[in-house]
């Protein structure tokens, strides 16, 4: 063991809100030192949004957010919101475009987010060691850290916490922030993947065959919770945005309801094709709405049978309608955190100040980020609340 340094504050984690808090504090003359266990920085803003980081929404509000106390992100995205972002970015000529539902990426790919973070961090001078491993962690006195880093003391008035969720730990996701909370008394709220995709039951494993194929669908958890938007047929069970959005809503056991015509009534339709065209089939006429390959699998397990539309009885096509709109699909389960997007749960918000992020127990400790109970909908909600938190903490300290 050698010598023991002090610096104002440390922050552990150098991700989207790590990153952002220490040259937010760096900005304000705070003297930064950022500890991060990987051998990058910001490596899920590297990933995110396929390449491209949808690094904000046009539409930022507390209803896109899940928490167990779903008033506390309001302050903190009052305070620093997407046109701030938006502004910061501007400043770094980065350039960005609209996607559906409001959703900002960068046009040049993900690396200029990280570029941004990256410089600011420089121009400020926070400092950023790579690769270190915090294995201690004390409160010494009032308002004193001490930590043990890659058998090194540090000492720090201010301790921030930014290391993420636990989805995807071959990029460096680690329980420590959890752990952190918990040995100082702290509730965590139990976390889960979430923004993940759903695996098949034994029972309906011969849906891989429908492997690559997306359409637009409506999903809904039991919970009334409803999305529109594509699904993805994989061969490990569904995916796509609509599917990852349920997943934070979906309860294991539960059942999603998936209505694979969202815009249209498929029997007012087929009663219309009755009635001008009585000799064409079944399987032809509902091929034209839906996948061909997801009609022959039906017919092949015989969930319908084909005949001409002249023929078919109303209680077929009441059963028709049924299995097109109300789809009740039965998870085995879901990925997990290999490839979820974020983890829903995380520090009780109850043992935070909405203000400033600081614990209400342990003054000068500070939980921002995805490692907080907030989770965001799928749409750049979550890199918002990375921002908003960081931007918050750094105001209050
Ligand atoms: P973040 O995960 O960014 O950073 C935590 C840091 O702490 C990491 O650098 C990690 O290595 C470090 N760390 C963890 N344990 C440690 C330990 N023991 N010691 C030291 N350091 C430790 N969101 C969005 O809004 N738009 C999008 O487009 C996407 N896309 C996306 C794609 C994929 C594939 C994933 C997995 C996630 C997304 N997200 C997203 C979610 C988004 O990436 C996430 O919510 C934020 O990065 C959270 O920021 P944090 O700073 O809280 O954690």
């Amino acid at each position: 063991m050698t010598t023991s340094n002090f610096c104002e504050v440390i922050i552990i984690g150098a991700g989207a809100s790590g990153l952002f808090c220490a040259f937010q504090l760096a900005k304000k003359g705070k003297q930064v030192a950022v500890f991060d266990n990987g051998k990058q920085i910001a490596r899920k803003v590297r990933i995110s949004g396929g390449g491209f980081c949808n690094f904000t929404n046009l539409d930022v509000n507390a209803s896109h957010y899940l928490s167990q106390n779903p008033h506390f992100v309001k302050s903190a995205l009052a305070r620093f919101n997407q046109w701030d972002f938006i502004s910061l970015i501007s400043q770094h000529n980065i350039t960005y475009h609209e996607k559906e539902c409001g959703q900002l990426f960068c046009d040049n790919g993900s690396q200029q987010i990280v570029n941004l973070l990256a410089h600011e961090c420089e121009q400020y001078n926070a400092a950023i060691y790579l690769r270190q491993h915090v294995d201690k962690i004390e409160l010494l006195e009032k308002q004193k850290f001490s930590l043990l880093i890659n058998k090194k003391i540090w000492h720090c008035q201010h301790l921030i916490v930014a290391t993420g969720g636990l989805s995807m730990p071959a990029l460096g996701a680690t329980p420590l922030g959890y752990q952190i909370a918990e040995n100082f008394g702290l509730n965590v709220v139990p976390p889960r993947a979430v923004l993940v995709p759903f695996t098949w039951r034994e029972n309906d494993k011969f849906y891989t065959a429908l492997s690559g194929i997306a359409l637009p669908v409506a999903v809904t958890a039991k919970c009334g919770k409803s999305f529109q938007g594509n699904l993805l047929f994989t061969h490990r069970g569904i995916s796509g945005p609509a599917v990852l959005q349920i997943s934070s809503y979906w309860q294991p056991n539960e059942s999603i309801e998936i209505d694979l015509l969202p815009d249209q009534n498929i029997i007012e339709t087929l009663q219309k094709f009755q009635q001008k065209s009585p000799k064409i089939h079944l399987k032809t006429a509902i091929s034209k709405f839906l996948p061909t390959k997801l009609v022959e699998i039906w017919l092949q397990k015989q969930f319908i049978q084909d005949g001409t539309l002249a023929n078919i009885s109303k209680v077929k096509l009441e059963n028709l309608s049924n299995l097109i709109h109300h789809w009740q699909f039965y998870p085995n389960g879901t990925e997990g955190y290999r490839t979820a997007e974020v983890t829903l749960g995380g520090v009780d918000t109850n043992e935070i100040s909405s203000k400033t992020m600081e614990s209400k127990k342990v003054r000068g400790l500070y939980f921002i980020g995805e490692v907080v109970d907030v989770t965001g909908q799928l749409g750049g909600y979550n890199f918002q609340w990375a921002w908003s938190s960081a931007f918050a903490c750094a105001e209050g300290i």
